[in-house]
């Protein structure tokens, strides 16, 4: 719910426009719904992420184009056969990458926006979303001179919290969850998989009796 109403109002901060190519920096609970969102409404997605074994997950997330964040340069991944393939991704950079018009940050602490530069279109906007109390810093002439925007996003609107759930509704999107017993023994596995950034990518604590109601309609459907 968090995530969900989160980003769809994130994406509206933004002024998002139908033609616009979104970018999601740090793919987890937020980011991967940035991603299903975007792609929902009909732009055009890149995915930033650190961890490279997100990327069969996010080309089926919806987006079109997956950056692998090494820490100052953001390599393309690639595919040189199908999705989902065994080949895995080859790495390159494009050399006219796709500008993003709108840089969502949803990622637990704000990386170097500079190595984001590249990517934007003119006139880009930078969603910041993350909460972190350490200060950020932006290049100043590469980011006046294209003149970029830096927008802050928190705290859905009540009104967008019901849109969101309206547009979840009727595109029939689900967010990709893992199910952990709600004993202390599961919350334990969970913290566990979160603090390794292993989760996949929202974790849900369920009471048994739900979970075997889950895993019936699963088997059902
Ligand atoms: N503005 C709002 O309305 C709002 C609402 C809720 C939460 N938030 C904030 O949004 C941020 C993300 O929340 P979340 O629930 O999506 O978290 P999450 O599920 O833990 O995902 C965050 C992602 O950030 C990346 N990451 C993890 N540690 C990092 C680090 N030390 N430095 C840089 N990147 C890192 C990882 O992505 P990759 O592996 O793909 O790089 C990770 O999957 C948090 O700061 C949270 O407090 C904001």
């Amino acid at each position: 719910m968090c995530a969900g109403a989160s980003t769809y109002e994130a994406l509206q901060a933004a002024g998002t426009k139908p033609s616009d190519r979104v970018g999601v920096v740090g793919i987890g609970g937020l980011g991967h719904m940035a991603n299903v969102f975007a792609r929902a409404m009909g732009y055009s997605v890149t995915a930033v992420t650190r961890d490279e074994y997100k990327y069969r997950d996010l080309f089926r997330l919806g987006a079109d184009e997956v950056r692998i964040d090494r820490g100052g340069t953001l390599d393309l991944a690639t595919f040189p056969s199908s999705v989902g393939g065994e080949l895995g991704p080859t790495y390159g950079i494009l050399p006219d990458p796709m500008h993003i018009d709108v840089l969502l940050i949803t990622s637990n602490a704000v990386r170097d926006l500079e190595a984001c530069f590249p990517l934007l279109a003119r006139r880009a906007k930078i969603v910041l979303m993350t909460i972190q109390t350490d200060p950020i810093k932006i290049p100043y002439m590469p980011f006046i001179l294209p003149g970029h925007r830096l927008v802050a996003s928190t705290e859905a609107s009540h009104h967008n919290h019901f849109e969101m759930l309206e547009f979840v509704e009727s595109h029939r999107i689900e967010p990709l969850v893992e199910t952990f017993p709600m004993t202390l023994e599961g919350a334990m596995r969970a913290f566990d998989r979160l603090e390794k950034g292993e989760m996949r990518y929202r974790g849900v604590l369920v009471r048994e009796d739900e979970e075997q109601t889950r895993k019936r309609r699963r088997e059902y459907c």
